[in-house]
């Protein structure tokens, strides 16, 4: 399964006028850069300022990336466009948060996506890599216990690409979000 091209080609859910989409915990914005690139009007929010005036710096010197915007925003704080994103990626910000934190993450993605929308996770690292954490262990039954009350898991495989030292603990998953009655109600 492609599950780049899965993630950055229209889904049933992006069939509106505009493709948004969310990166949080962005840092320097690369992700966001990108997803603009692609054609989607991506959202970068981080609780750093200086990631965030960075990240804007480097979207301004990338070509083809006016559909990036940057906020300092808490994640569990900040609000959807009308209508949901159809897009949220989340690379290394799973990992980044306490443990505590994981229901209320998966919650938030809920909420945060449309109808339909897809929730793409980068898993890092999927094996304990310190005893100092963050980052905290993040492997595939940590997101499938907070997520499956909302989202099915639409396919998950090697991460394949990133730098040589994580291969062996890099893995990508897409999930798509349930139809609101097969949600649990809040
Ligand atoms: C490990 S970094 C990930 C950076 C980015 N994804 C990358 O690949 O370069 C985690 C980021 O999450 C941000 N962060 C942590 N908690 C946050 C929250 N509640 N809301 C928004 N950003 C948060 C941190 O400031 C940090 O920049």
């Amino acid at each position: 399964m492609d599950l780049q091209k899965l993630a950055c080609e229209p889904s049933p859910a992006a069939y509106n006028e505009y493709r948004h989409a969310l990166v949080p915990g962005c840092g320097s914005g690369y992700d966001v850069v990108l997803l603009a690139q692609y054609g989607w009007r991506a959202k970068g929010i981080d609780l750093s300022p200086i990631a965030i005036d960075r990240a804007r710096r480097i979207a301004s010197d990338s070509p083809d990336s006016d559909g990036a915007t940057f906020a300092v925003e808490n994640f569990f704080d900040t609000q959807a466009p009308t209508g949901g994103y159809q897009l949220i990626f989340d690379y290394t910000f799973f990992c980044a948060l306490d443990p505590k934190l994981r229901e209320a993450w998966a919650r938030k993605m809920s909420q945060l996506l449309a109808k339909h929308g897809i929730l793409v996770t980068l898993m890092f690292p999927t094996k304990q890599l310190t005893d100092n954490p963050p980052p905290h262990t993040s492997a595939p039954e940590d997101y499938t216990r907070v997520l499956s009350p909302y989202f099915d898991l639409v396919g998950e495989t090697i991460a394949g690409k990133g730098p040589a030292s994580r291969r062996e603990i890099e893995m990508i998953a897409l999930w798509r979000l349930k139809e609101a009655e097969q949600q649990p109600k809040h």
